[in-house]
């Protein structure tokens, strides 16, 4: 059914920058934008549906390119350590951190680690979310990667929410592959990968870059099984330290390289070159009074498309909402308002694989989009915190939200 949604400006994103129509109209056939343009030039409907937004600014459906919403248990106690001074490195050595989440995750049933992420993310669809990315890698092993993964497919069927999943095997080195760390990359690859994939819950493959983590040949023996297997790479490279991870994805031609405070001039070249995202997490940064800024200078000197996310996780980013992170990705890391709002359409569908369809309002496109009552789109960047009133339509329908917490 036609729909035209009319009495709106437009923060359009087309052709991948921010750009703007005042006194706007957006036709939707079904899920898919037909037209969108200025009002006065709108196509007759004839007795299709009209939609009166009441003068309020539409963007893009927001997108949330990195998150591993689905975990077990929490990480409050961890929280107050590192008030305490403990570093997160030092954590992560004596066996808590990500482990302490796996350990949870592996405990919990595929129900329970459903509803929890449901209801976190059904806050951020409230928000405007209307495509999210969720990792595994609190599994750590076939039978919990699987259930995680699986996850992630169920809240993509039970809530309006395009939803991309990526296995992040490589996360940490389970328990029972203490001091064996190259073992496990080869469990990774000959065994979990492959089987995840033929069930075809695996959209990309990422890894954690870092001494923490796995070193760049761990990482490399990864993304070469993830080609083979022909999915698309993902990197958390240089968040504590430079290992030029962020150069190695880029020569797999990642979909992106996420954190990056450490990373350097030649990784960004690198990062250009194969048109990978730099996805900026300023939520773990401010979780982990991190002092290193990422290099965001290098990253528009040299082309390098930035998208923002909210690394929704239970240990460095605890973050419920993507808003924030527009604010925070201003006032933490000196990106505009502009910046930030691509940071979360046009760039973060393209670290997902997604730009054709999602990320911008354009003729052809995904009808997901928000219509938010501000006066001015910097407005998303502004507010700190709380709920900005507005209207979330997915796939051509407004989001009735009272129908969905019945
Ligand atoms: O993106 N860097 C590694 N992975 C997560 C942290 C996961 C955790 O601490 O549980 C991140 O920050
Ligand atoms: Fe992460």
């Amino acid at each position: 059914m036609k729909k035209l949604w009319h009495g709106c400006h437009a923060a359009t994103m087309a052709g991948g920058k921010y750009s703007v129509v005042e006194d706007a109209a957006i036709l939707t056939d079904g899920a898919r934008i037909e037209w969108i343009g200025p009002r006065a030039s709108a196509p007759d409907i004839g007795a299709g549906a009209r939609v009166d937004l009441d003068g309020a600014w539409v963007t893009p459906g927001l997108i949330d390119c990195h998150t591993h919403l689905v975990f077990g248990g929490d990480r409050s106690g961890e929280f107050e350590e590192r008030l305490e001074g403990v570093s997160y490195a030092e954590i992560a050595a004596r066996g808590g951190g990500i482990a302490s989440t796996v350990r949870a995750t592996r405990e919990a049933s595929e129900d329970a680690l459903f509803e929890a992420a449901k209801a976190r993310a059904l806050g951020l669809v409230r928000e405007g979310v209307t495509a999210l990315e969720v990792k595994s890698g609190y599994g750590l092993d076939l039978a919990n990667e699987r259930k995680m993964l699986a996850v992630a497919r169920r809240l993509g069927q039970a809530l309006p929410l395009t939803v991309r999943a990526t296995c992040l095997a490589a996360h940490a080195l389970p328990p029972e592959y203490a001091n064996r760390a190259d073992d496990y990359i080869a469990y990774v690859c000959d065994e979990m990968l492959p089987a995840l994939v033929a069930k075809g819950l695996v959209d990309a493959v990422d890894a954690f870059c870092e001494h923490i983590a796995f070193s760049p040949q761990q990482v490399e023996r990864v993304f070469q099984c993830a080609r083979d297997l022909g999915v698309p790479v993902k990197l958390h490279a240089e968040q504590l330290s430079s290992l030029q991870g962020a150069s190695l994805a880029a020569r797999y031609r990642a979909l992106s390289a996420d954190h990056l405070e450490y990373m350097t001039e030649d990784d960004a070249v690198a990062m250009a070159q194969a048109g990978t995202v730099a996805v900026l997490l300023p939520g773990a940064f401010y979780m982990l009074r991190e002092t290193q800024l990422p290099p965001v200078d290098a990253l528009r000197r040299h082309g390098v498309p930035i998208a923002l996310a909210s690394d929704l996780n239970p240990g460095t980013s605890p973050a419920l909402s993507l808003r924030m992170m527009l604010n925070m990705g201003c006032t933490l890391f000196r990106l505009t308002p502009e910046e930030t709002l691509a940071g979360v359409t046009i760039h973060a569908a393209q670290a997902l694989g997604l730009q054709a369809t999602h990320g911008s309002l354009e003729a052809g496109k995904a009808a997901d989009f928000v219509a938010w009552k501000i006066g001015r789109p910097a407005e998303l960047s502004y507010w700190l915190g709380g709920a900005l009133e507005n209207r979330v339509v997915r796939a051509g329908v407004e989001i009735d939200f009272a129908r969905i917490a019945a």
